[in-house]
């Protein structure tokens, strides 16, 4: 606990500091698995044989660990930190946050322990099953009631816009949960979805996306704006552009999910419309990138010094992108070239690793120090450290697969004179082979940086007696 402005406000940190910490535990171990899964697409046979250890099996362990354990747990501790700051009062319901943290970890290892056991709803980033999706509906709900009642008796009459993201991410993402996953079951580890065929299809991908647009995007959006003035300690660049960013954000993102259907059953319309929603998403996003890099003007010096800064701004950049890229890649033409190949591999992991985790890092390392009643992290050094190992693993990362989607959906489409195809499609995957080499690298440099966040904060947050200090002395 913390006294809060004017040492009036005890702040309940005590759950902000549990989810602090499993953001580190889970971004170690879904960044783990990501590995693995990077060196089995090099030698298959590290699965050993074993159906548990099949990528089929670990792939989506891998997904639901970083978006849902490692990025979720962020956004729950950073939006429980923002809200209680920006609104001058303690959190809502001490029990119910409490629930929060406890039903958010018993999903996270239902989780671990269902997916490598094959038991899945086969729906990308909603494998879980029905039991687990109805405790996520209850966490969910109960976090959506801690947030908004700690709103709702806020003493600082103006609503942060940090508070607006995390709000917008909340409730659209009870709405894409509950409506996604309405399933008829059939047992107690297998159900199907009461929609079928190209209804399904689109469902699930108005869910697909919105869970980017809202949990990968909005919510991180709302990171920003709390972490990057308070780290520059530079106000907003534009505050006015901050609220025009939010509302065309939100109210853009919800249509572009049928480009992940292009050249599907689903209308043509419908995919067209998909398509020009994405392009327009170029705007906002752009805006609000501007307005997150901008906000370091007068203090550019401290990227020098400041290496917790550092990944601040290489996550916005990343975003800026990834947000880019995105609007290309829905573009149908455009789309017909890296659709299924490893570009978009590419594109998820300049914004799941260049921007989530970045942001998620960032904000992390200045705030794990304070939640546990130090000044600052045991050695910035070290952050330095961490800063540039994961930067050129992350850029080996996503340049490799940007190498290998290019050539795979080139490869795929060369025809010979008489119309037959030029390459066979193991011709194209043995030419991919040195690009999965490179991307197991730069995953595994990104891995060790979490190694030594790990250790760092350790060091930071150690009990004295555990330093071999006397309590008292240390003190
Ligand atoms: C303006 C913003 C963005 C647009 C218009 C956009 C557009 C796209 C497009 C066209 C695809 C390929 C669909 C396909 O061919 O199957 C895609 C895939 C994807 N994007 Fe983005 N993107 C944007 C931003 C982001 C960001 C910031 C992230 C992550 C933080 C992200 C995460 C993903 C993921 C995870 C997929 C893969 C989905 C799947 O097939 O499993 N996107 N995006
Ligand atoms: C050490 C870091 C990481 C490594 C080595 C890694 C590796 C991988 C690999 C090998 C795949 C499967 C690609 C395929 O099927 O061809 C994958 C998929 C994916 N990863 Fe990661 N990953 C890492 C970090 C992250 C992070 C931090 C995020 C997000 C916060 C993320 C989000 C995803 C998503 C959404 C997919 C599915 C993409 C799709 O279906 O299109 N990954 N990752």
């Amino acid at each position: 606990m913390q006294a809060g402005a004017g040492g009036a406000v005890e702040y309940n940190d005590t759950v902000v500091r549990q989810f602090a910490v499993m953001t580190v535990v889970w971004g170690v171990v879904g960044m783990l698995v990501g590995v693995i899964i990077a060196a089995e697409l090099i030698w298959p046979d590290l699965n050993m044989g074993l159906p548990y250890l099949s990528y089929g099996r670990l792939r989506p362990l891998h997904t639901n660990a970083v978006i849902f354990a490692f990025g979720g747990s962020a956004l729950f501790a950073t939006s429980y930190y923002v809200v209680q700051r920006t609104c001058g009062v303690r959190l809502a319901f001490e029990r119910l946050a409490a629930f929060t943290f406890w039903g958010w970890q018993a999903v996270i290892v239902a989780a671990a322990v269902t997916l490598p056991l094959g038991m899945t709803s086969g729906k990308e980033y909603a494998e879980l099953e029905w039991p687990i999706d109805i405790l996520i509906t209850l966490v969910w709900v109960t976090y959506a009631v801690v947030f908004f009642a700690t709103i709702a008796r806020r003493r600082i009459r103006h609503i942060y816009v940090a508070n607006w993201f995390y709000g917008a991410y909340i409730l659209t993402i009870a709405v894409l949960h509950v409506i996604n996953s309405l399933e008829i079951p059939a047992g107690l580890t297998k159900s199907y979805p009461i929609y079928s065929g190209a209804v399904d299809a689109m469902v699930q991908w108005w869910y697909g996306h919105n869970a980017v647009g809202f949990f990968l995007t909005a919510g991180f959006l709302g990171m920003m704006y709390y972490f990057v003035p308070k780290q520059a300690q530079r106000p907003v660049y534009s505050y006015r552009l901050s609220v025009v960013h939010f509302w065309a954000l939100i109210s853009t993102y919800m249509w572009a999910g049928p480009h992940h259907l292009h050249y599907s059953a689903l209308p043509e319309w419908a995919q067209s419309l998909g398509m020009a929603f994405s392009l327009i998403l170029l705007a906002p996003s752009w805006g609000g990138m501007i307005n997150g890099v901008m906000t370091l003007s007068g203090a550019w010096d401290k990227l020098r010094t400041d290496p917790i800064l550092r990944f601040m701004i290489v996550a916005i950049s990343f975003y800026g992108m990834s947000t880019f890229e995105g609007p290309m890649m829905s573009i149908k033409t455009v789309n017909a070239l890296s659709h299924n190949t490893d570009w978009t591999i590419g594109h998820v992991h300049s914004g799941g690793i260049g921007w989530v985790a970045f942001i998620s890092l960032g904000a992390m390392y200045a705030l794990i120090p304070k939640l546990f009643g130090k000044e600052r992290v045991y050695s910035t050094r070290l952050v330095e450290w961490h800063f540039w190992v994961a930067t050129i693993g992350v850029v080996l990362y996503v340049a490799a697969m940007w190498i290998a989607g290019v050539m795979q959906g080139l490869m795929w489409r060369a025809v010979n004179a008489d119309g037959t195809l030029t390459y066979s499609f193991v011709e194209a995957l043995a030419a991919t082979k040195p690009y999965y080499l490179v991307r197991f690298m730069g995953g595994a440099m990104v891995l060790s940086g979490m190694f030594i966040m790990v250790y760092n904060l350790w060091r930071t947050v150690r009990p004295p007696a555990l330093a071999g200090q006397p309590a008292t002395a240390a003190a």
